[in-house]
């Protein structure tokens, strides 16, 4: 009986050291485990997840109110730029920077066909139809960077300039009108709603989330017959068929602004270099879209432009433009050119190539 006793609380005892032994094995493994994952696998950073099947358009391509609003909280407010609040404006201030906001986002009313101010003096466009939520949105050629950046160098003129040039130069080609009075009330009122805007912006600096997103270049020219299937399916019914765009009932302004045609952007203005449209259809358009709730691939954001690009619009003289011809961007569409491509290349890529010599141009002349 008593060596029975013995030998169970022998058996029992080694049965316990060898349970230690194993434990302890296991803390050296995890402890060596957890050295190795925290020194050798990259950083974790937590991404907003944005699930873009979520908010779909509807067959005609538009988007219900809730969908829009459904967009607006994925925006991640904590990183990219958001506009000053309009409930700060001082009281001495507010008139004339609410004044630019109406201009900008109703320019039409204004200067249009039968604008209050002057009639025809524009194509009848609003600055808002291109710089989005009156230069406001996120990736949406918004007004950001201006107050920080200006005035500035800007090759296509080859000289310093100032705001009252940069706001005129949108007049004269995206509006393809007449450049406004710089002593005038409403050019005072515009430049005082931008510099509102960007003043919080520290000088010099661009804030993320400004002007327009870059967009990866495609290895292939864009393509015009693959443009003009991607215009069909997802941008006609608003653009329309001619693409002259459709005017609201009371004929003031634009419900969908022209893309191509007599009363479009000309050809000397900023969304007729491919990289431009292609950047501001990728996180815009249709309708509804945003940089985080893209609609259009990257092909199909090129070659879209490419098809709109090529379709007809007013010609502005532009013989002054660049004087420096090694400055002239990749994708400026008429030569001469210091690269050696042709017009072709110019204005439907590939890119990459052109910008790599233009690029060791520069650099060589340094
Ligand atoms: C047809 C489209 C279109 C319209 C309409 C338009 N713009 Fe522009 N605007 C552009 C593009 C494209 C750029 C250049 C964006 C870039 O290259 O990053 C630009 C640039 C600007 C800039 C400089 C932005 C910067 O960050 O440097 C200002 C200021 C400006 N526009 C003001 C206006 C004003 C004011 C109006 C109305 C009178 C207007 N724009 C109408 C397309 C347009
Ligand atoms: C659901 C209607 C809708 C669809 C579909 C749509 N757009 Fe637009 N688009 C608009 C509206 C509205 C504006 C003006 C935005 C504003 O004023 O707030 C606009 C503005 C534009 C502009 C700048 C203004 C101009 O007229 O030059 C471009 C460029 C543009 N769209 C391209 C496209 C392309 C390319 C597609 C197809 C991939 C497309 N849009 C599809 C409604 C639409």
């Amino acid at each position: 009986m008593i060596e029975q006793k013995n030998e169970d609380k022998h058996n029992y005892t080694e049965v316990i050291s060898k349970l230690i032994n194993v434990i302890i094995v296991l803390i050296l493994v995890i402890v060596i485990l957890s050295v190795l994952l925290y020194n050798y696998l990259p950083d974790y950073v937590p991404q907003k997840e944005v699930s873009s099947s979520t908010i779909q358009p509807d067959s005609n391509g538009n988007f219900t109110d809730a969908a829009k609003q459904e967009a607006l909280k994925h925006i991640d407010t904590t990183r990219y730029w958001k506009a000053p609040d309009e409930t700060t404006l001082a009281s001495s201030e507010k008139e004339l920077v609410l004044y630019g906001k109406e201009l900008i986002a109703h320019t039409a009313k204004y200067y249009g066909a039968n604008g209050s101010l002057e009639k025809s003096a524009t194509n009848g466009m609003n600055c808002q139809n291109c710089h989005l939520e009156a230069g406001t949105k996120v990736f949406g050629n918004n007004y950001s960077a201006v107050a920080s950046t200006y005035p500035k160098y800007r090759a296509r003129s080859g000289s310093i300039e100032n705001i009252f040039k940069r706001v005129n130069d949108c007049f004269e080609r995206s509006l393809n009108g007449k450049a406004i009075d710089t002593t005038s009330k409403e050019m005072k009122a515009i430049v005082a709603y931008i510099y509102w805007l960007g003043k919080d912006v520290p000088k010099g600096q661009k804030p993320a989330g400004s002007g327009l997103k870059d967009l990866a270049f495609l290895k292939r020219a864009a393509n015009v017959e693959n443009g003009k299937i991607v215009y069909t399916e997802k941008c006609q019914t608003c653009h329309q068929a001619n693409g002259g765009g459709q005017m609201n009932s009371d004929k003031t302004e634009f419900t969908y602004p022209p893309l191509w045609g007599s009363q479009s952007y000309n050809d000397g203005a900023g969304l007729y270099r491919l990289s431009s449209f292609a950047k501001y259809a990728k996180c815009n358009m249709p309708q509804g879209s945003s940089y985080n709730n893209t609609q259009l691939t990257d092909e199909e954001a090129w070659d879209v432009a490419a098809f709109v690009n090529s379709q007809p619009r007013p010609k502005k003289d532009i013989s002054k433009d660049w004087p420096k011809i090694n400055e002239k961007p990749f994708d400026h569409p008429f030569g001469p050119y210091a690269d050696g491509f042709d017009e072709q290349q110019h204005k439907y890529g590939p890119f990459k190539a052109i910008k790599e010599k233009l690029a060791s141009i520069n650099h060589d002349k340094k």
